[in-house]
């Protein structure tokens, strides 16, 4: 029995900033960004979205398709958690409406943990083949003003329902992880943003990628010449395509630097106009290599890399099923993209200091463009959000 992802839905928020504005602003050459590392545009949160408004955003075309009637397991994860005790996802359950015979419940582990959460959802379906369920993965990434960080913000979150005989991606069931303890990236909880050390970060991304690889390749016999492309985690596109590079090198595959480009090119689109969005990054570039490539990708397989600093990574592989255009929502992600407001600079920096009232006060937000849901408040310590929709 086949089992991986049947439906895989995205939002992000509907401002952006340039990454040319904040070349100016830190008197930096743009093409630092644009080329070094590969990166043009990132979303910005308004300050009527969070991690619950995203992530009920992506969800929402599964529920209005009546997907969601099945699931009986939400696994929400993300690195921008908004409460020690209450699971993100109970808000998304009850935005979304969806059925109480399901079990809820928040995952960490900075940007991998959205793929765990998809392993132990095929786990799950494994034991219970006729019922779904629906995995989110949803962040904020913020680092501080004029780090070398900044420029690799983003948000955004991804819904993947994942369901037997599923109709975008079968996941094979081979795959190599690694676990080591190191502090590259990590955020204490009285910060709202992270730490990093970001050259260090870089080389256990890609450590953890050849440790990886080694446990998969073992136990599936694949080389990479068994790979029809390859979506890798994307803090910024650039790093995405250096890493695959050292695999390729390591493993003396011979293929030149476009060959090597066009394996990943089409799964970097929107990354590099949303910036990092952590636990739902490598996923926005599936979405975005499955939406954007020419070639018809039914049967191709796909190489994935998931790394979530601290650290964790992952390879493993999914083959993409035939008739799979048909349930993607791609007039929908495009509207989306093509249609965000600019921010300026100021307008940019005015956001980023806004910041959720940490006092313990009552506050109504101003409302800004979202999706259909939003962050309207805070009362007696509780967040409260409202449904734009009918
Ligand atoms: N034109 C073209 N290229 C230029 C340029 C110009 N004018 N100026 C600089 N560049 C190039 C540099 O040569 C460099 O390229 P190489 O890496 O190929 O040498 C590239 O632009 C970046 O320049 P720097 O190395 O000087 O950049 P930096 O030190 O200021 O910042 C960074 C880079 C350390 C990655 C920083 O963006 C950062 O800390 N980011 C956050 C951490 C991160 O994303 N780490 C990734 C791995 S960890 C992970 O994946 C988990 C996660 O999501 C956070």
């Amino acid at each position: 029995m086949n089992i991986g992802i049947d439906r895989l839905s995205f939002h992000t928020s509907n401002y952006y900033v340039d990454l040319k504005t904040i070349a100016e602003a830190r008197s930096v050459d743009p093409e630092k960004y644009y080329i070094g590392i590969g990166q043009e545009k990132m979303s910005i949160p308004s300050p009527d979205e969070d991690v619950v408004t995203l992530a009920a955003s992506a969800a929402y075309p599964l529920m209005k398709d009546g997907e969601l009637d099945d699931v009986e397991l939400l696994l929400f994860a993300t690195e921008s958690g908004i409460d020690q005790s209450k699971a993100a996802g109970i808000y998304v359950h009850g935005l979304l409406e969806m059925p109480s015979r399901c079990r809820t419940v928040e995952l960490k582990q900075a940007c991998y943990s959205g793929t765990a959460g998809l392993q132990f959802a095929i786990g799950f379906v494994a034991r219970n083949p006729e019922k779904k369920a629906l995995v989110i993965a949803s962040d904020i990434a913020r680092y501080e003003l004029g780090s070398p960080g900044e420029a690799t913000q983003g948000c955004g979150a991804v819904a993947m329902l994942v369901s037997a005989n599923p109709r975008l991606m079968a996941i094979e069931p081979e795959c190599g992880y690694y676990t080591a303890d190191v502090m590259d990236f990590w955020r204490p909880n009285y910060r709202s943003e992270a730490l990093v050390d970001g050259k260090y970060s870089a080389m256990v991304y890609i450590h953890a990628l050849l440790e990886s690889w080694k446990q998969y390749a073992e136990l599936s016999n694949r080389t990479l010449a068994d790979f029809d492309r390859f979506c890798y985690h994307i803090p910024f596109t650039k790093m995405a395509e250096k890493a695959y590079q050292k695999l390729a090198q390591k493993l003396k595959f011979k293929m030149s630097k476009e060959e090597s480009h066009a394996l990943l090119e089409e799964s970097l689109r929107y990354s590099r106009i949303t910036g990092n969005c952590y636990a739902a990054s490598m996923y926005v570039g599936l979405l975005s290599l499955l939406e954007t490539a020419e070639d018809d990708l039914a049967g191709k397989r796909i190489g994935l890399y998931s790394y979530g600093s601290g650290c964790v990574g992952e390879f493993f592989s999914g083959v993409v099923q035939p008739g799979y255009r048909e349930f993607l929502y791609t007039d929908q992600h495009r509207n989306l993209l093509e249609n965000r407001t600019k921010l300026t600079y100021q307008q940019y920096e005015d956001i980023f200091n806004y910041g959720v009232p940490t006092d313990g006060g009552e506050y109504v937000f101003p409302q800004y463009k979202t999706g259909p849901f939003r962050f309207s408040g805070i009362s007696q310590h509780k967040r409260e959000y409202e449904s734009l929709v009918d």
